[in-house]
């Protein structure tokens, strides 16, 4: 019953879309938990593009685009008939049982402009008791006033802040006064998206650097997986991946996910589904 937002200063490239998507993945595959995974952006966009839903057997022409995703549970909630048992009829399956996702809205206001806000966020409260995480992707560049990305981020229980290794990218989160303050007054982990760990930008060096004492991972560039991302096929390549060898930079990518997975579980007090997998239960 926990919300996690992953956003990023930077307008794209971060990895924003990829650390939303691969975390939701793993938590499903590695934990028993049962996750909803959305995000503030127009159908298509963000995390959709990791995963082939047009194969799903809800997704074809015999329903009606309006019928599901985001666009739905707006118009249900505006008429009072959204609840925590048909939340579920709109979104499409990832995993069954442990990861659904509710594709974006068709229009870039919403349902219904102006109350875009108290919309998400309604969702958001019927989700958290549904699901036991409910994780958003809220994009990047900062988030406009009344935009449906801020009111995802106010709904945030934790935020997961992409960047890069560029100086200028950790200057435009670090330096006084241009992080938002939704975010800064939030618990956050930082991530570095497409990592290069022989770069002198290290994570030790950008705690060093900043004075940051919070928690930062970095999730090492993989060219199979941006090939993954290419053909929808980010599902596939995570569950690939559990069977290599360490060595393989495909495992190397999967143990850096799992890390912040891990990170981000204990920040929300969760350990106990933590130790229930090092049990092996
Ligand atoms: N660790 C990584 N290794 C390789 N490619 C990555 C990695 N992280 C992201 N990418 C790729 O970079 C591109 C941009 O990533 P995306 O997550 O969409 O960024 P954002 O959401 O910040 O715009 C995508 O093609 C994605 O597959
Ligand atoms: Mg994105």
């Amino acid at each position: 019953m926990s919300t996690v937002a992953f956003w990023s200063p930077l307008k794209g490239g971060s990895g924003n879309s990829a650390h939303a998507a691969a975390t939701s993945v793993t938590i499903g595959m590695d934990y028993r938990l049962k996750s909803l995974l959305m995000h503030g952006g127009m159908a298509k966009e963000r995390i959709e593009g990791a995963f082939h839903t047009a194969s799903h057997p809800l997704d074809h022409s015999l329903i009606h685009f309006q019928d599901h995703g985001m666009d739905a549970l707006e118009r249900l909630c505006l008429n009072r008939r959204l609840t925590r048992d048909n939340l579920q009829d709109y979104t499409l399956p990832l995993l069954p049982d442990r990861l659904d996702l509710v594709q974006g809205t068709a229009k870039t206001e919403g349902t219904l402009p102006g109350y875009r806000k108290e919309l998400l966020q309604s969702i958001c409260m019927i989700a958290n008791h549904r699901y036991d995480l409910v994780l958003i992707d809220a994009g990047g560049g900062i988030p406009k006033e009344g935009s449906g990305d801020q009111a995802l981020l106010e709904s945030a229980d934790l935020i997961v802040v992409s960047l890069n290794q560029s100086i200028k990218s950790l200057d435009l989160f670090f330096e006084d006064g241009s992080c938002p303050a939704v975010v800064a007054q939030k618990p956050h982990i930082i991530v570095l998206g497409r990592y290069d760990k022989h770069s002198h930008c290290t994570l030790s060096n950008v705690k060093r650097r900043f004075g940051y004492k919070g928690s930062i991972h970095g999730i090492p560039y993989t060219t199979d997986f941006l090939d993954a991302w290419n053909m929808r096929g980010v599902l596939p390549f995570l569950q690939r991946s559990r069977n290599l060898n360490s060595r393989q930079p495909a495992a190397a990518f999967l143990a850096s996910i799992r890390l912040l997975v891990r990170d981000i579980l204990t920040q929300l007090e969760m350990t106990s589904v933590l130790k229930l997998v090092e049990r092996g239960a």
